[in-house]
This record gives structure tokens, C-alpha cells and sequence, in this order.
């Protein structure tokens, strides 16, 4: 046996393994089989909006390559496999007429999935938003919540009977903040005024509303539903309780215009205050659809922020010193403590549900096959660094119950285009020939063992 001790490191009996991948990010087939374009299509052919003019036209070409791809899934021993429907090929347009053939592709993969004995977690929406939609003025108008509607009925009507994992949206704050604020460095780039922006929140909770109504009302016996959140988390700077106390207060603020009408079926007092007029429209019956219970919280966890105490403030945030590790991703710095304290802050600000850590990852480039292999030591340091974490989190009793990694294939990194390599599998985009990396052989025998090695 090559390790010593797994058992020592060992997680919960049953606790979820597996990996991540969006459909925008790995399909391809941009404009195969009725697709219709998405805004993540347009924008990176604007100019100087993705790094290197990278499109998603081709990808992983996971679309054509799903079989032999997910073949490689189960010899790595993956046996959980959260993936993303591309609404385009459902609704080319958004709303108006199914697209069968779009329907018939995610049945068969679905099927390939059941075939190797793997899971599907199926996210509903993963940024690729339908360009007819967002024509019609996408996250900033009603008419994109009533298209979710119908499209969330769709899906779930079609694959009840092969998917109980759904998750409605990917990180409701990266797709209204990057596609609509400030910078407008994601599609559509189009920034808007503040009280449209918060708009688009409160649009997108309303879409998390009506995917898990899809799934009460659709999803058959066994469904289970949740959002996942990319909550803001701050690392206390000691663990005193006095720093302790600030990560806190530096969390509910950051993250409560999303995380509490969910959970609390109203925007906080404090929120109100803060966007004072700029508040956005909300109709009748609109916190009912939000705040209806879930079954779990998926939240992806990449880089924390560095908190202390301040006398005569909630909260001091401390820049990290420039010196500071961090990936070749400039916004992520290597905080293995964020794992602990984005699940424990989310666990004891807003209670007992099972927490997935539905994505967790580092990206890094040029890193090339080098004799057939892929020696990313970075990148299993990286897993074993955060997994710690992880258990430390587990052991003072917050109900993490998975974790998957991001990302099963190096794959299109939106603005940072096919440079930046987040798989635990090498893509050579040239020739789509995989090659699992060293960080690949590790998790296999992190879920092998279900245990840090
Ligand atoms: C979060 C997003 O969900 C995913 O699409 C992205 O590739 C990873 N973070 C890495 O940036």
C-alpha cells in the first residue's frame, strides 16, 4: 500500500467525492444541432474581451467526446459528476419552442453517466445565458425570470427520471457584478445603473424560486435541490474571538443581499439602508418564491480575506502583502483556511442544512505533458492544503456532507480563455488528447481511501 495512515485523516462515511464542469466551459458544438447563441458566444468575440480571442466554439469538445470522457471519470474511481445544462440548446431562444435534439443530447449523456456508475449533480444555469434574452434586456428585466420558469419546467420534466442532484444558478454574484457593474468584465459587459444591477439579484433569486418550484413540482421521488453561492469569506487574522467576531460581521455584510432573503424571506434592514433608493422592485408574492425551503447549500470556495478587530469598527479587512502565495489566477491567493471558515460562518449564520463545496481548484498556466505526464505537485499541495481544512471544518460539527473539485478538464476560463488551466486532466486543445495530472492520481486515492493521503 503506498500511503501510511490514511484512516487517521479519514471523512464521514458516505461523504460525496467528486468533480466539476460547467457546459459552456468544456462542450463546444457552439452551433451544433439548433443551439442558439448564448452571450458568453458574442462577448468573447468582441475584441479584447477574452484573453488571446478564445471562443467556446470548440472547447473540450465534450459534446462529441462525453462517452470516452466520462469512461476516464470512473477509472479514476469519480463516482459524483456535477455538470451544467446549456439553455441554449433547450430554449435556442430563450423561451419560445423546445429544441428536441437539444433534449435528446443530455438524455444520452445522462444515460453514459448511468452506464459508468456515475452521479449527475445537474447546475441549470451556469452563466450561459440565451442571447435573444439578454436582447430583451436579460438579467435586468422580468421577462428573464419568466423564461427561467418555463426553461427550469423543461429540464426537470425531461430528466426526472435520471437526475435527484439539481442546483438552480452558478454564483448569482458573478454573473449580475461581472456581466453589469462596473468594469463589465464578463458577458454581456454591459454596465448598468446601481438599481438595475440590484435588480438583476433580485431577478436572479426569483430564477433560484422557480428552479426549486420546478423541482418540487416535477422532480419525482428523491429530487433534491439547492443554489450554489459564492459567498464572500473572510479568515479571521488570529483565531481570537475578538478577530473571530470580525470575520463575522465582515461576512453578513458581504454576503446578506443574497444569502438572506433565501434564507430569511426578506432583504436585511441593513441591506435596505445601504442601497437606500437604488433598492430594487420586488412584486407580490416574490420573497414566497425565494425563501422556499431547500434541501442543501453548495458554495464554491476558492481565496479568503484577510479580517481582524478594530476598536470603533465592525471590522478592519487587511490587504494581503504582495509576497503572498497565489496561483497564476490573479484574484486567487492560496488560503486553505477559507474552506474552514466559508462553511462554518455559512453553517452558523444561517443554520443546519448539508453544505457541498460544490467547486474547489486552482488555476495555473503552462502546464505542459512533459514524458506523458503532468507533474502538478502545485495543484495536489493545493487539494491537500484545502482538504485539511475541510476536515478541521467537519470535525467542530458543520454538516459538510461533499466536495467536488474544479475542475475535472482544463477548459475555457472565461476572460482568461484556454491559458489558464484548472483540471486535474490535461487538455491538449490541439489534438483533445487527455492526459490525467499527478493532482488526477491523487484524488483517486483521496476517494479510494475516503481520506487525505
Ligand atoms: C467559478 C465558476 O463557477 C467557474 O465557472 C470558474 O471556471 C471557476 N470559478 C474558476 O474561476
Amino acid at each position: 500500500m503506498p500511503f501510511l495512515h490514511p484512516a487517521k485523516h479519514s471523512f464521514p462515511d458516505n461523504f460525496i467525492w467528486g468533480v466539476s464542469t460547467a457546459a459552456p466551459q468544456i462542450e463546444g458544438a457552439a452551433q451544433a444541432d439548433g443551439k442558439g447563441e448564448s452571450v458568453w458566444d458574442r462577448f468573447s468575440r468582441v475584441p479584447g474581451k477574452v484573453l488571446n480571442g478564445d471562443t467556446l466554439d470548440v472547447a473540450c469538445d465534450h459534446y462529441h467526446r462525453f462517452p470516452a470522457d466520462f469512461a476516464l471519470l470512473r477509472s479514476l474511481g469519480i463516482r459524483n459528476y456535477r455538470m451544467s445544462i446549456a439553455w441554449p440548446r433547450i430554449l435556442p431562444k430563450g423561451d419560445g419552442p423546445v429544441n428536441q435534439a437539444g433534449i435528446d443530447y443530455y438524455h444520452r449523456l445522462f444515460d453514459s453517466l448511468a452506464t459508468n456508475g456515475i452521479t449527475p449533480w445537474v447546475t441549470m444555469f451556469h452563466w450561459d445565458m440565451p442571447q435573444a434574452l439578454e436582447d430583451r434586456g436579460g438579467w435586468t428585466d422580468h421577462v428573464t425570470v419568466d423564461a427561467f420558469a418555463r426553461y427550469a419546467d423543461t429540464i426537470v420534466s425531461a430528466y426526472s427520471g435520471k437526475v435527484k442532484n439539481w442546483i438552480t444558478l452558478n454564483e448569482i454574484k458573478c454573473f449580475t457584478l461581472l456581466g453589469y457593474g462596473p468594469g463589465a468584465f464578463a458577458a454581456p459587459g454591459r454596465p448598468v445603473s446601481a438599481k438595475l444591477l440590484n435588480q438583476t439579484f433580485h431577478h436572479a433569486l426569483l430564477c433560484h424560486g422557480h428552479g426549486v418550484r420546478a423541482v418540487r413540482q416535477h422532480g419525482g421521488p428523491g429530487a433534491r435541490v439547492g443554489l450554489t453561492d459564492n459567498c464572500d469569506v473572510p479568515i479571521p487574522v488570529t483565531e481570537s474571538p475578538a478577530d473571530i467576531q470580525a470575520a463575522r460581521a465582515w461576512f453578513v455584510e458581504k454576503n446578506l443581499h443574497i444569502l438572506d432573503p433565501i434564507h430569511r424571506g426578506k432583504y436585511s434592514e441593513d441591506y435596505l439602508k445601504r442601497v437606500g433608493g437604488d433598492a430594487p422592485t420586488v412584486r407580490d408574492g416574490d420573497f414566497e418564491l425565494i425563501s422556499a425551503p431547500t434541501d442543501f447549500l453548495g458554495i464554491n470556495i476558492y481565496t479568503g480575506y484577510w479580517v481582524r478587530a478594530k476598536p470603533g469598527a465592525a471590522y478592519e479587512e487587511i490587504d494581503a502583502p504582495v509576497n503572498y502565495p497565489r496561483a497564476d489566477s490573479k484574484w486567487l491567493r492560496l488560503t486553505p483556511q477559507v474552506i474552514y471558515w466559508g462553511a462554518r460562518l455559512v453553517h452558523e449564520t444561517y443554520g443546519a442544512k448539508p453544505i457541498y463545496v460544490t467547486e474547489n481548484g486552482c488555476g495555473y498556466d503552462a502546464e505542459n505533458v512533459v514524458n506523458g505526464e503532468v507533474l502538478d505537485l502545485h495543484r495536489r499541495d493545493f487539494l491537500r492544503s484545502y482538504l485539511r481544512e475541510l476536515q478541521r471544518a467537519i470535525d467542530d460539527g458543520v454538516p459538510v456532507a461533499g466536495y467536488f473539485v474544479w475542475s475535472f478538464l482544463d477548459n475555457f476560463e472565461w476572460a482568461d480563455g484556454y491559458v489558464r488551466r484548472f483540471g486535474i486532466v490535461h487538455v491538449d486543445f490541439a489534438t483533445q488528447k487527455r492526459t490525467p495530472k499527478l493532482s488526477a492520481r491523487y484524488y483517486s486515492e483521496v476517494i479510494r481511501f475516503n481520506a487525505i493521503v
